[in-house]
């Protein structure tokens, strides 16, 4: 049976700001029209793409045909059902784009934006898909247009800033101009689908609670790892690095997840003040802990499947002798009741082994063993992508004589029990912004906090005179990064017995 869903209540304009980018093409409009063809959206929305490129709205709406169709995952085998729904969804979906041109810059061309919203009663939503520094331009050219009444919500792109100051100067600048309750600002992976069945895992089982605390827990382990290099993103990222491209907001966000006391409610404050306990209770750093806490590597030439691929400093974009960091490990802890003493270990990098998004969390070892066999650890390995599961590694007895002990796992595989399409993070993102659900989004006292911590690390590095340690892609990275965890008697999960 196929059920009808229009959460949405009326009327409602998207324009999304830098909407010929690369991200508005690979991302937002698959999310959107995936989000259409399951009805999600309202009849009356209208998305309007602003961009200085001369084009009309037939040549924009090829070029965003286009896009969906090398973006939108396909349906296979038997789900041709719903590739038949797409199809006849398509030509409802590209009637809803328009294109503005408009150059963020140039204040006078707000009024002509305004005009053409003012045309119909309906929610309007500013999505910023553009780098940061236009955001001063933008939020200006809304203010002063008069387009930011108490009733429109904006949306932000990370990065938000390069740093704290700079990161207060945006929030302080959009909070001249909108409520905080009408500001959204996007991690995507808190709209990942395991995210979510992170909390769903925590706060809808007793099994876990007692054991989630320093008394079981012996460390955690959070990981993102990618295989891709900064493809055609070498000046951006040249500029950024791992630490503020994943460490700041993604790894953070996700430790938090991971970390916080339970919410009284699924309210957006609620959820959002507990994360902000644990952000606030990291434990700073320490001249001490800055050299013996934190590895930065930078990818060299290697193999990734077979091919070669290029050295960091080879790629495009990317300055001679570079200090960028590709790749980050280190070691947090969240100095409060529950967690005191327990090691976070947070890792993150460009051309690994793997891609892999997990949260391992390594269990203590049983106090005393009656068995010859050396006990490995329970470990419950909570996997993002590329695909979705739980795992719980846990002791059994080896088939045969004697009592020898080898290490199984339970598992738990998602694609397993639902059979339903999944919702891709920025599709249920952006759904939550049309329906004014800002839970998966970061409140400005958060990014405050998660940047107050990361500062002191930016300043380390930008004193230092060391350049980041070179790891062959398509490894693990660098070998310090294993003597990080070793430190503590323990290895990261993929260095693990299974
Ligand atoms: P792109 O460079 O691909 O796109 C930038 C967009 O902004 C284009 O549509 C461009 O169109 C428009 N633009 C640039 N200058 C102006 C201007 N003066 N006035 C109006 N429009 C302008 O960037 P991305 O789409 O990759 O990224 C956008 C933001 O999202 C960045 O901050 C990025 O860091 C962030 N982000 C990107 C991700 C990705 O996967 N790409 C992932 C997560 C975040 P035109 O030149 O025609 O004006
Ligand atoms: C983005 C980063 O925020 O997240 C990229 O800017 C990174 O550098 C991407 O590749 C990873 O997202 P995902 O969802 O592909 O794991």
């Amino acid at each position: 049976m196929n059920v009808i869903i229009l959460f949405m209540e009326g009327n409602f304009d998207l324009v999304i700001f830098g909407g010929t980018g690369d991200l508005a093409l690979r991302k937002l409009y698959p999310a959107l029209f995936l989000a259409d063809c399951d009805d999600r959206l309202h009849a009356g929305g209208r998305i309007i793409a602003a961009a200085r490129q001369t084009l009309d709205n037939d040549a924009f709406r090829a070029k965003v045909a286009e896009a969906l169709q090398r973006f939108v995952p396909k349906v296979t085998g038997a789900a041709q059902e719903m590739q038949a729904k797409r199809d006849a969804s398509l030509s409802r979906f590209l009637a809803r784009l328009t294109y503005f041109i408009l150059d963020a810059n140039d204040a006078t061309q707000y009024q002509a934006l305004k005009r053409s919203l003012d045309e119909r009663d309906s929610q309007t939503i500013f999505y910023l898909s553009v780098g940061p520094t236009l955001f001063p331009a933008i939020i200006g050219g809304l203010k002063a247009s008069g387009l930011n009444t108490p009733d429109t919500r904006i949306v932000l792109e990370k990065p938000l800033g390069r740093d704290l100051t700079s990161s207060r100067q945006i929030n302080s600048l959009v909070l001249e101009a909108f409520a905080e309750s009408q500001v959204y600002r996007i991690d995507h992976y808190l709209g990942k689908e395991t995210v979510q069945n992170l909390l769903a895992l925590r706060f809808g089982n007793t099994l876990l609670e007692p054991l989630w605390n320093r008394s079981w827990v012996r460390d955690v382990q959070i990981t993102i790892a990618e295989t891709v290099g900064v493809e055609t993103r070498g000046e951006f990222y040249d500029s950024t690095g791992a630490f503020r491209d994943m460490v700041q907001n993604h790894l953070l966000n996700l430790l938090c997840i991971t970390a916080m006391e339970p919410p009284a409610s699924l309210d957006p404050d609620a959820v959002r003040d507990e994360k902000l306990q644990v952000l606030r209770a990291m434990k700073p750093w320490t001249a001490e802990t800055l050299r013996e806490s934190l590895v930065r590597g930078q990818y060299r030439a290697g193999s990734m499947g077979g091919s070669r691929v290029a050295s960091y400093l080879d790629e495009q974009g990317v300055a001679v002798n570079s200090p960028t960091e590709t790749y980050v490990a280190l070691r947090a802890e969240v100095s409060n009741w529950r967690w005191a003493g327990v090691p976070f270990y947070l890792r993150t990098g460009k051309r690994m082994a793997e891609r892999r998004a997990e949260v391992v969390i390594n269990f203590k070892s049983p106090p005393h063993s009656i068995f010859e066999t050396p006990l490995a650890p329970n470990r419950l390995v909570i996997t993002l992508q590329p695909e979705e599961s739980v795992r719980l590694y846990t002791m059994a007895k080896a088939p045969g004589d004697g009592m020898r002990l080898r290490e199984v796992y339970l598992d738990l595989d998602f694609q397993q029990f639902f059979r339903e399409r999944r919702q891709d993070a920025y599709e249920r993102l952006l759904l939550d912004v049309l329906r004014g659900n800002a839970t998966l989004f970061m409140r400005r006292d958060e990014a405050d906090a998660a940047w107050r911590w990361v500062q002191p690390v930016l300043d380390h590095w930008a004193s230092e005179s060391t350049p980041p340690i070179g790891y062959a892609a398509g490894s693990w990275g660098p070998p310090a990064s294993s003597r990080l965890t070793a430190l503590a008697g323990t290895a990261w999960h993929e260095e693990q017995s299974v």
